[in-house]
This record gives C-alpha cells, sequence and structure tokens, in this order.
C-alpha cells in the first residue's frame, strides 16, 4: 500500500473555464513533491485531457454537471482521480483505443486516453453505476 502524505478535493462544474483550473491546481498540488518541469507538464495534459472528457463527452457540453478530482500525494508519486456523473462510457476496452472518438465534427482526436498512457506511469479507466472515473498514476524520478 502506497503511503498517502497529503489530500486534495476539488469538486466544480463542467464549465469549459474550469479545466485550465483544474489544470493548474492539480499542478500546484504536485509541484509540493518538487517535479521536474517535464514531469509537472505531463500530469498537467493528461489532467486537461481527462477533465476535457467529462465536459465534452460526459456531459455533452452542457457546460453543467459534477466533476470531482481527488489527489493523493504519495513520498515519491500522486495519484489524480477525475470522476464525472455524466452519461458514461459502454465500452471502456474500445474507448481508450488510440484514435477511436465518438466525436463526429471532427474536433477530436481520439488520442485522449492514449496521451494520458504516454504521460503517466498508470491509467486506470472504470464506469458504470452512474459515474466514470479515470485514475491517474505518475512517479517522480528520485533525483530531483
Ligand atoms: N468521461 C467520459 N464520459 C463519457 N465518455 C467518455 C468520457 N471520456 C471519454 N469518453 C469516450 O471515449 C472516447 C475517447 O476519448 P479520447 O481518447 O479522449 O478521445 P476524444 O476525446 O478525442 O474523442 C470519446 O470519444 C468518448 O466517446
Ligand atoms: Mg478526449
Amino acid at each position: 500500500m502506497l503511503q498517502t502524505t497529503n489530500y486534495l478535493e476539488l469538486t466544480f462544474w463542467a464549465k469549459s473555464q474550469n479545466e485550465s483550473f483544474a489544470r493548474s491546481a492539480v499542478g500546484a498540488f504536485f509541484s509540493q513533491l518538487n517535479p521536474t518541469l517535464e514531469e509537472l507538464d505531463d500530469l498537467k495534459t493528461a489532467v486537461s485531457e481527462a477533465v476535457t472528457n467529462c465536459i465534452v463527452h460526459a456531459y455533452n457540453s452542457q457546460q453543467k454537471g459534477e466533476i470531482v478530482v481527488c489527489c493523493q500525494l504519495h513520498p515519491n508519486a500522486i495519484t489524480v482521480q477525475i470522476v464525472d456523473f455524466g452519461k458514461g462510457i459502454e465500452n471502456v476496452e474500445q474507448a481508450i483505443q488510440p484514435f477511436y472518438s465518438t466525436c463526429t465534427t471532427g474536433d477530436r482526436s481520439g488520442m485522449g486516453f492514449t496521451v494520458m498512457q504516454a504521460f503517466c506511469d498508470d491509467v486506470k479507466v472504470e464506469s458504470g453505476d452512474g459515474q466514470t472515473k479515470v485514475t491517474l498514476h505518475k512517479t517522480i524520478s528520485l533525483e530531483n
């Protein structure tokens, strides 16, 4: 079991303005571990992809609905959970495939989950019982 040394929970509405807020807030919290700029940017990008998915997919860009972001700090890692109570993902295996997107307007690349996987050490996606939860885990290099 990983030791938890600090905890942050944010609840906000699925408004596009809040995507940059969540990204910065989680980044500021993660900064307590003295990550490299690259590690910090990677986590912020992954959080941004996950929160954007809640806004545009879970809640269909209606600019309402709740998003909860929980961050657990460990001695040299962070776990971030991004939870929504929107429409859910019927087939998670399919959704996480590179280039898979249900967006028909051509605005989305279908690479959100692939980016999260590339920029974090572990990504878990669960959907059911009225909620969708993406768990990101990122470790920092020890020579910082
Ligand atoms: N929070 C979510 N709620 C419902 N569906 C989601 C959610 N996140 C992702 N999805 C589904 O998974 C697909 C793939 O997501 P992603 O890889 O980020 O690609 P994109 O956002 O570019 O479509 C989305 O097109 C959408 O159908
Ligand atoms: Mg996406």
